[in-house]
């Protein structure tokens, strides 16, 4: 079997293309498609939700949330996963904060212990209210949309 031209494919049929280039050409296709498609993917992911597009959605009762302590919340909205941190603080009252760093998009973490958002790719710091306080960060945390209805925690789109 060969792909050298002039060489006859020992599977070939000696017709139009041989069956190992055949093979080749096909996986080759498919794992760019599929390539593509995962990139996609991870885009999305990666990407925070334009402002105001997701629904409303409840992300649990107001009696789970500890005061001026952020709760990852976890969603699907549109097949991909969403990390909202919701905080009851005690001078400005219910914030969402998207887990997504404003520098290139990586999931941010609580981290108790110093108070603070610890972002892992290139360690982004920010305060609990989603300011930046170092690392490359342009701009604090996105906020989204929050209100409380009755006992429920509701959570939507970015803000601004
Ligand atoms: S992605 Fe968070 S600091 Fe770079």
């Amino acid at each position: 079997m060969t792909d050298e031209p002039g060489k006859r494919d020992a599977l070939s049929d000696g017709k139009g293309l041989p069956r190992r280039r055949f093979l080749k050409t096909g996986i080759a296709g498919i794992s760019g498609v599929l390539g593509i498609a995962y990139l996609g993917l991870i885009g999305r992911y990666l990407t925070p939700p334009a402002i105001g597009s997701d629904p409303l959605l409840p992300v649990g009762k107001t009696t789970e949330f500890s005061l001026d302590t952020p709760k990852l919340v976890v969603y699907k909205y549109g097949g991909i996963e969403q990390g909202v941190y919701v905080i009851n603080t005690s001078d400005e009252g219910w914030i969402a904060l998207d887990f997504h760093c404003t520098h290139l998009q990586c999931a941010v973490n609580w981290i108790p212990a110093i108070k603070k958002f610890a972002c892992p790719c290139h360690g982004g710091v920010y305060d609990m209210k989603g300011h930046v306080l170092g690392g490359p960060p342009p701009r604090p945390l996105y906020r989204r949309i929050i209100r409380v209805q009755g006992n429920s925690v509701i959570v939507g789109g970015r803000l601004a």
